[in-house]
């Protein structure tokens, strides 16, 4: 099954990751539908450098609520292929103080859509899952937590937001083995590059701590918890490449992971985005604020294994990547 041919839905189209996705299935030669309400995500992620936009967003965009089943059901059909990514993220401090929000509306839309597939006979299913579904007890050892796909039972994720993106794995292996639909389950550490958001409200550590280092000395440059916290950062052309990949070679092997396998403290990453400012910051650590699990890294033999799928781009390439793109929607008064 190559991605190029397949009629393909992609989910939360207009968001980070998925954005980045459609971009590349449509530079494939794949005829791409986005599904998304624009929660978090802009229709001008989806435009080319020159302004216009990658699909035909009259005939091929729908601004739908996912969590509406009726409304689901009329967009999600007439395909062979849906990668499904729309859902709630955002960084700590709102994953924590939202949760039981998150929780609600993950488990309908991951729900919705695949019920929609399997109603409207959508051969093939390809769900985004989260390192935060590891357990907690995992993550918040002193050291490094090298996890493996098998390290997920018994169950307990740290938030609301790993519980819901783990049941949305646990929902899609079920109708995986009813025979009725193949299932390819991509399972991402914390993923950065060009499209991220970094909205102060909603944004991840990279992109929140790049928005600072721009908007300094205006806005001081605190990093959240000791920065002794680490995470295992992969740039998105890394994920597109693993998610090109699953229809072909990952469809029905369980749960699959993909990250850099290398642990980055958030002191270093503040570091290395204070060298790419080039201004003179101090970090300030503020140790009263949540700094979320204190860090787990990816073991990949099996995206190598079954998808013959390696990370390529190392941190300081991406982040240079990022840095520059955010500067550049920051300084275009349209983006602002
Ligand atoms: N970014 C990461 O570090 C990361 C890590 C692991 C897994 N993931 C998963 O990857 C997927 C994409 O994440 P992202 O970082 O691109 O986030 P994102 O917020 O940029 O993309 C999600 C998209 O879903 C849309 N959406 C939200 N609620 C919706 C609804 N009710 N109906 C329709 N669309 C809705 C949003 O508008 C947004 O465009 C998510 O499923 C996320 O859980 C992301």
């Amino acid at each position: 099954m190559s991605s190029n041919t397949l009629r393909t839905i992609v989910t939360g189209g207009a968001g980070f990751i998925g954005s980045n996705l459609v971009k590349r299935l449509v530079a494939d030669g794949a005829r791409v539908t986005v599904v998304d309400n624009l929660w978090r995500g802009t229709l001008d992620n989806l435009r080319r450098p020159d302004g216009s936009f990658v699909i035909d967003v009259d005939r091929d965009f729908h601004k739908v609520d996912l969590t509406d089943f009726d409304a689901c059901k009329q967009v999600i059909g007439g395909a062979d292929l849906v990668y499904h990514l729309a859902d709630i993220v955002g960084g700590v401090h709102f994953a924590f103080r939202e949760e039981r929000f998150i929780f609600r509306q993950n488990l309908l839309i991951n729900t919705n859509v695949l019920a929609a597939c399997m109603a409207n006979e959508i051969p093939n299913y390809v769900y985004v899952g989260t390192a935060c579904s590891f357990p907690k007890h995992l993550q918040m050892i002193d050291g490094i937590a090298k996890l493996r796909e098998e390290q997920t039972y018994p169950a307990e994720p740290e938030s609301g937001y790993g519980w819901s993106k783990l049941m949305g794995e646990y929902e899609a292996e079920l109708a995986q083995r009813s025979g009725k639909i193949n299932v390819g389950l991509l399972r991402l550490h914390n993923v950065y590059g060009p499209g991220v958001s970094f909205d102060p409200a909603h944004s991840q550590a990279l992109p929140a701590l790049i928005r600072k280092a721009i908007l300094h000395p205006a806005e001081p440059f605190t990093v959240w918890g000791s920065g002794n916290q680490y995470r295992d950062f992969i740039f998105v052309d890394d994920v597109i490449d693993a998610l090109r990949l699953m229809p072909s070679k990952g469809m029905n092997h369980g749960v699959i992971q993909v990250g850099s396998e290398k642990a980055t403290s958030l002191r270093e990453a503040a570091e290395l985005i204070v060298q790419l400012s080039g201004k003179n910051i101090a970090p300030v650590f503020d140790e009263g604020k949540p700094q979320g699990d204190r860090g787990r890294v990816a073991v990949c033999d099996r995206a190598r294994a079954i998808l013959g799928w390696s990370c390529k781009v190392d941190l300081k390439t991406g982040l240079r990547r990022t840095y520059d793109w955010i500067a550049n929607q920051m300084a275009c008064p349209q983006a602002a």
